[in-house]
């Protein structure tokens, strides 16, 4: 084939340059869309595969954390913290620690629009739960790597997951009150009550 400077040549290069950018943007979409985080789905969610652990989770003051932010609740306990006895529930530096996923884009927004993630649920030390959950509907022999790259957070692997609500900037550390401190071990079994795994992961 011999090369013309234009004519066939430089519309078949046009071309496979169009069918390369195609590509390329195609690929940049797609690598976007499977890498983006995954979204917030709630506790309900879960229970319904989890019921022992959600009953249990249930019980604890995390659940019902969002209460604590209502005026004339825990008085004497925001007073020791220096804190005023008001309606903190619209506050974004309470929210942050007592909301599930709160500042992120499918996280807790307000109590009137997302309801459904108030309080300290299983997305605050498992992680969004979208794409594992989706992964453990679809195989119950899932690999955990496999549910570790769709997101899942195992808690006890990392302690710094609790401490950024647990520490720094809570009103609520040791320098109040001995009882508000912060032993990852302990605090590991008080989560919710704990099921061996039936089938290795
Ligand atoms: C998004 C913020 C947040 C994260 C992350 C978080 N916690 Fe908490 N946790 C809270 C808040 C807020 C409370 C207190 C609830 C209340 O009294 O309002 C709490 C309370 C608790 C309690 C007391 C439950 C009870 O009923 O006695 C335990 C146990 C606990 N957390 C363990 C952990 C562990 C372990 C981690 C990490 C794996 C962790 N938390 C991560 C916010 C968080
Ligand atoms: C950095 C995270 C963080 C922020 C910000 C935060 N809290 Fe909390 N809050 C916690 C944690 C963690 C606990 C539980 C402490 C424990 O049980 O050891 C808690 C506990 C409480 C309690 C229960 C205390 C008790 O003795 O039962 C109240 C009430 C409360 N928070 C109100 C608030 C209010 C109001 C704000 C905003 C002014 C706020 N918190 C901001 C993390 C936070
Ligand atoms: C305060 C942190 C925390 C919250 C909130 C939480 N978990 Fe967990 N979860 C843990 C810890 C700690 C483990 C033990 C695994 C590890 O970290 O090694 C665990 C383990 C599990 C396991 C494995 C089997 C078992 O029972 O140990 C399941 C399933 C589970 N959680 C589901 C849930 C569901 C569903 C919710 C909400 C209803 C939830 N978790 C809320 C901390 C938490
Ligand atoms: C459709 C059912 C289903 C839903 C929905 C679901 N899970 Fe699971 N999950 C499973 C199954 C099945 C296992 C494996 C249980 C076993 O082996 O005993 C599992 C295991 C887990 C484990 C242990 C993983 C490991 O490797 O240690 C955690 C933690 C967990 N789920 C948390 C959650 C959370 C949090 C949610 C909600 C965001 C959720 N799951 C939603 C079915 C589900």
């Amino acid at each position: 084939m011999d090369i013309k400077p234009d004519g066939e040549g430089v519309k078949k290069v046009k071309k496979i340059m169009t069918v390369f950018f195609a590509v390329l943007f195609g690929i940049a979409v797609f690598g976007i869309a499977t890498t983006e985080a995954a979204d917030y789905i709630g506790a309900k969610k879960c229970k319904m595969c989890h019921i022992k652990q959600f009953k249990s989770w249930e019980a604890t003051t995390m659940a019902g954390s969002f209460e604590n932010l209502k005026a004339g609740v825990k008085v004497e306990a925001k007073k020791k913290a220096g804190l005023a006895d008001k309606d903190y529930t619209h506050d974004a530096g309470c929210l942050k620690c007592h909301t599930t996923g709160y500042g992120k884009p499918s996280g807790f927004k307000s109590i009137e629009e997302t309801p459904d993630l108030a309080g300290v649920q299983c997305e605050g030390c498992h992680g969004p739960g979208s794409e594992y959950a989706e992964l453990m509907k679809k195989d119950k022999m899932f690999k955990r790597a496999d549910a570790n790259a769709a997101g899942l957070v195992i808690p006890s692997e990392d302690e710094k997951g609790c401490m950024s609500c647990h520490g720094g900037d809570s009103p609520f550390t040791e320098k109040v009150d001995p009882a508000y401190k912060f032993n990852f071990k302990e605090r590991l079994e008080k989560t919710h009550e704990h099921i061996p795994l039936k089938n290795p992961h």
